[in-house]
């Protein structure tokens, strides 16, 4: 019996997060055969990846490969699929660092910045339940998040950035949203119910502080989000995201790299290390991944005192790890 043949018996199971059959979804990632074990191995996209619906995808395909077919064994694995409205070609990368107040907030809007002005089409979710910024740091805190009637969301634009922020939730939604498994509610929102352009090239998810509880939240969404973890020179923040990032890797999260904020003071050509120095590069030699930027300590010139406008040394440096970003995400 060949792939193909196995393939026609098993296109027509419906995953039943979505209604529809393997087949007409293209969710039959991998099909291959072990002839030694006499066992058939499956990749499975599933448009939601719970017990629920993975138990009962099994049973089908057991029922079919093993009973039907006569294979000895079967090994499936499932992968989750994207959400409807973020396009395949979306690079989604989750800002991160275990320690709060290194700057997560900071870079993840910068850096949606730079990617601008080099002609991606941005997004920015700002997923920091406790301690949401961003609308106060693209200076749009007055807007609110409009949706239709079909309960889909539209992100609010910034500069040609479409962002969205739990910020925007709280209010019109206090009672239902502070209890229970808040995250999850507001994560559902933004990424299966919100209308991002279909152009959007990279989604920037700005993380809350901590070491892995979000990013188990996140999975359950979007399985391919790459992390980019940010410290400051310090050992007492480098130590945190160093766990942060091993809590990562342990839930087989892929670690993009290291960006080190805060780096040093410049005053007449003299860098001042204020806050102590290695922690960039600490976390890069104990995670085994690249430090991809040193952002200094300053302040924009221009009218956002938290954007750095592209002519500022500091504007500067985060074209260049955008650039270093992209080189890397685009080319993978
Ligand atoms: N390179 C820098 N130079 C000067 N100030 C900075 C720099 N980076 C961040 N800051 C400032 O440090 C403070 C904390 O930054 P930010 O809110 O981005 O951190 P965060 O990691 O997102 O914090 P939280 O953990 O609370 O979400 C802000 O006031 C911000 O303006
Ligand atoms: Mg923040």
């Amino acid at each position: 019996m060949t792939t193909k043949q196995i393939n026609k018996y098993i296109e027509n199971i419906i995953d039943p997060s979505r209604n529809q059959s393997l087949g007409a979804l293209q969710a039959i990632k991998h099909l291959g055969i072990d002839p030694e074990k006499n066992t058939v191995i499956l990749l499975i996209e599933v448009g939601k990846k719970n017990p629920d619906v993975t138990n009962q995808l099994t049973r089908e395909l057991a029922k079919i490969v093993k009973i039907d077919l006569g294979f000895a064994g079967l090994v499936v694995d499932y992968e989750q699929s994207r959400p409807e409205h973020l396009g395949k070609k979306v690079k989604i990368l989750g800002i991160a660092s275990g320690k709060g107040g290194v700057g997560k907030s900071t870079v993840t809007a910068n850096l949606a910045y730079a990617l601008t002005r080099l002609g991606k089409k941005v997004g920015i979710l700002d997923a920091d339940i406790y301690g949401a910024n961003m609308p106060k740091i693209l200076d749009c805190e007055n807007r609110i998040l409009e949706s239709n009637a079909d309960g889909k969301v539209t992100p609010i634009t910034v500069d040609g950035i479409e962002m969205v922020s739990t910020e925007y939730m709280v209010d019109t939604d206090r009672a239902l949203l502070w209890r229970g498994p808040m995250l999850g509610k507001v994560l559902k929102i933004f990424f299966d119910d919100t209308l991002w352009s279909p152009e959007l090239e990279y989604l920037l998810v700005d993380l809350p502080p901590g070491t892995g509880d979000v990013m188990m939240d996140l999975r359950q969404f979007v399985a391919d989000i790459k992390l980019l973890l940010v410290t400051t020179p310090h050992p007492s923040a480098s130590h945190i995201a160093i766990k942060a990032g091993f809590a990562a890797k342990s839930l087989q999260q892929e670690l993009l790299g290291v960006i080190e904020n805060m780096s040093w003071l410049e005053i007449d050509n003299h860098r001042h290390k204020v806050f102590g120095e290695g922690g960039g590069e600490a976390v890069s030699e104990k995670l085994l991944v690249p430090l991809l930027g040193q952002i200094p300590l300053g302040q924009p010139t221009g009218e956002n005192p938290s954007i750095f406008s592209e002519t500022d040394k500091i504007g500067i440096i985060y074209l260049s790890l955008a650039k270093t970003i992209m080189r890397l995400v685009e080319n993978a």
